[in-house]
C-alpha cells in the first residue's frame, strides 16, 4: 500500500515541519556567546532581557562608540578563545554609570521615565551614548566651543 504510505509520510513531514516551525518560533535563538539567559550579573538592563535583545544593545554601543566586544569585556581565563562577559573591566565599569547617568538625565530633564531596555531599544532617549560619542570611545567635540571670557562682555 504505497499510496497510503506515502500519504502518512506526507503528514509526518508536515507534521514535524511545523513542530520545527514553531520551536524557532517561540523559543530564543541559541546562544552564540557564553552567556545563560537566566544566568547573567546585569545592573541596568533586565536579569529577564532576550539574547537577541541583549546583543542589539551591545551592537549599538559598538557603533556608537567605535569599540568591539573585547574593548569592554574581558578574555577568559579559563578559555582565552572566549570572552567572560560576567567580568568587570574598567570600560566596562565606566559604560555602565554611562547607562545610569543616561536614564537619570532622560527622566530628570526630558520625562523619559521607566525601563532602560525599552526606551534604550525603541529610541525614546532624547540624550544616548550617540548624542555625545558619536562613534567615538573619547567623545572628541567636547572642547570645540572656546568659554567667553567675561572681559569681552565689558569691552563692548
Ligand atoms: C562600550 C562597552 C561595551 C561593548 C562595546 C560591549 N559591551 Fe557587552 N556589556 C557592557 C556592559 C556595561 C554590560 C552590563 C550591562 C548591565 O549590567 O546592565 C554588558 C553586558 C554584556 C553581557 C551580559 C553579561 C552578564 O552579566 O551576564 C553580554 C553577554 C555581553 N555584554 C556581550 C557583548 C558582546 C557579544 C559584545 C560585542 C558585540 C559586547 N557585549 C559589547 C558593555 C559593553
Ligand atoms: C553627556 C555626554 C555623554 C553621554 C550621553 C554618554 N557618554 Fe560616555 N563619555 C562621555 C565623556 C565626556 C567621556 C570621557 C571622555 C574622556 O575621558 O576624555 C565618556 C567616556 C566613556 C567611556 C570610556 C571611554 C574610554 O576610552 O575611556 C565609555 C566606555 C563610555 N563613555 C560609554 C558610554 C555609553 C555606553 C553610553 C550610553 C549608555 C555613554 N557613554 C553616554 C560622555 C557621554
Amino acid at each position: 500500500m504505497s499510496h497510503s504510505f506515502n500519504h502518512k509520510t506526507a503528514v509526518m513531514a508536515l507534521i514535524t515541519g511545523l513542530l520545527i516551525a514553531s520551536t524557532y518560533a517561540f523559543s530564543p535563538a541559541p546562544a552564540a556567546v557564553v552567556h545563560g539567559e537566566h544566568e547573567n550579573n546585569l545592573k541596568v538592563l533586565p536579569k529577564d532581557i532576550s539574547h537577541d535583545e541583549l546583543m542589539q544593545v551591545m551592537h549599538s554601543f559598538e557603533v556608537a562608540l567605535g569599540l568591539s566586544c573585547k574593548d569592554c569585556h574581558a578574555r577568559s581565563t579559563s578559555d582565552t578563545t572566549k570572552l567572560d562577559f560576567m567580568a568587570d573591566t574598567k570600560l566596562k565599569k565606566t559604560a555602565l554609570g554611562m547607562m545610569k547617568m543616561v536614564q537619570e538625565v532622560d527622566s530628570a530633564h526630558f520625562a523619559v521615565k521607566g525601563d532602560f531596555k525599552e526606551n534604550y531599544l525603541t529610541s525614546q532617549f532624547k540624550v544616548t551614548c550617540i548624542t555625545c560619542h558619536n562613534g567615538h570611545a573619547k567623545p572628541i567635540n567636547t572642547v570645540a566651543i572656546p568659554i567667553p571670557d567675561p572681559k569681552w562682555e565689558k569691552k563692548k
